[in-house]
């Protein structure tokens, strides 16, 4: 976790998803999550290397106004299609603002948007402080699938 100084950020902030550019690097690099989320999520200067040498992915920053709170990352395969969240986390230092929740409405509507998509899928570790409940409260919904040690989650886009 990092100890970097928080920037403000205000509960009731604009969510916005943004490119993922030289300007903002340093700042997603620095975003992590509490001590008991690390085995949940890679850190981001993992995923944002992976996205740049994976066909299909798109990452993008979210913001809280002018805050970078947090980062997602869709891996897209439009010829299948098969959509598929790959990476969403929200800072420590944010989080129970609801800016997960609007970053995964944004996140959702594009998806929705892209050839074919009429189901969106994730896959997430099980334990005590898994996602898996913020993942339900946005619509996804356990398939029942398992994915090594992973569970698979799908959301109908209709
Ligand atoms: C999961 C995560 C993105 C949620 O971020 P957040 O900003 O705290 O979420 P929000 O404030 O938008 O919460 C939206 C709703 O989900 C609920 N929620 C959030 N995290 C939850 C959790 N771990 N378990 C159950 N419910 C959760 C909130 O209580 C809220 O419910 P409400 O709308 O009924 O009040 C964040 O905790 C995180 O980054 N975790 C570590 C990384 C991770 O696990 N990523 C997923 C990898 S698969």
């Amino acid at each position: 976790m990092s100890d970097t100084p928080s920037p403000p950020v205000m509960p009731d902030s604009t969510v916005t998803l943004r490119p993922v550019v030289k300007a903002n690097l340093r700042a997603l690099f620095t975003l992590d999550v509490t001590e008991d989320q690390q085995s949940y999520v890679a850190p981001n200067a993992w995923s944002i290397a992976e996205a740049a040498y994976s066909d299909g992915a798109w990452q993008r920053a979210i913001y809280a106004d002018e805050t970078p709170v947090g980062y997602s990352l869709v891996a897209i395969d439009e010829e299948t299609p098969r959509y598929y969240l790959w990476r969403f986390m929200i800072d420590h230092r944010y989080q129970r603002n609801g800016f997960a929740r609007a970053a995964m409405e944004l996140v959702i509507d594009h998806v929705r948007s892209l050839p074919g998509a009429t189901e969106f899928f994730l896959s997430y570790v099980p334990g005590d402080h898994s996602p898996k409940g913020f993942y339900e409260r946005v619509g996804f919904a356990d398939t029942g699938q398992v994915m090594g040690i992973e569970r698979v989650m799908r959301l109908e886009l209709a």
